[in-house]
């Protein structure tokens, strides 16, 4: 199977219904996506597929091929992406288990809600648990990557 991961194809020997989350983590060796539940309940998983978050545990990787399937590694080169810099600046992470999750479906809401309200945040990120209890810094972040994003022209 060929997939297109952050920017860079792949050749994969993997059955059709493998869950892209393992072709991800255990044959193109991306091991920033984690598996949390394995069955849609947690977010620590999310990738996005053409851009839009999705859960990388449920979708078999047949579903990707041919689409652009994106990781927290490829978020950006260096760390440098606006919702990364605000987790850092907020200093959001604990166990950082859940984390790379949160932060794609984050850098996902801000690419259709470049300023989303508290409500929409939390409508948003409320998918992704954290065990650490972070939610409020996560909001936080969430509206320092809104001003990052505008200031910076960046686009998400
Ligand atoms: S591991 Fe995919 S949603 Fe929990
Ligand atoms: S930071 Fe520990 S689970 Fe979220």
């Amino acid at each position: 199977m060929k997939l297109v991961v952050n920017g860079q194809p792949h050749e994969v020997d993997a059955p059709a219904d493998m869950p892209l989350l393992w072709v991800l983590r255990d044959l193109v060796g991306l091991t920033g996506t984690k598996f949390g539940c394995g069955m849609a309940q947690c977010g620590a998983c999310t990738v996005h597929l053409d851009g839009a978050p999705i859960r990388s545990c449920i979708t078999p990787a047949s579903a990707a091929a041919d689409k652009s399937i994106t990781t927290i590694e490829g978020l950006s080169k260096d760390g440098a992406h606006p919702v990364q810099r605000a987790w850092q600046e907020v200093d959001v992470v604990q166990c950082g288990y859940c984390q790379s999750g949160q932060i794609m479906v984050a850098a996902a809401l801000l690419k259709t809600t470049p300023q989303p309200t508290d409500a929409e945040i939390d409508a948003a990120m409320s998918g992704n648990l954290c065990r650490c209890g972070t939610y409020q810094r996560i909001r936080t972040a969430v509206h320092r990557a809104a001003e990052l994003t505008k200031e910076s022209g960046h686009v998400a």
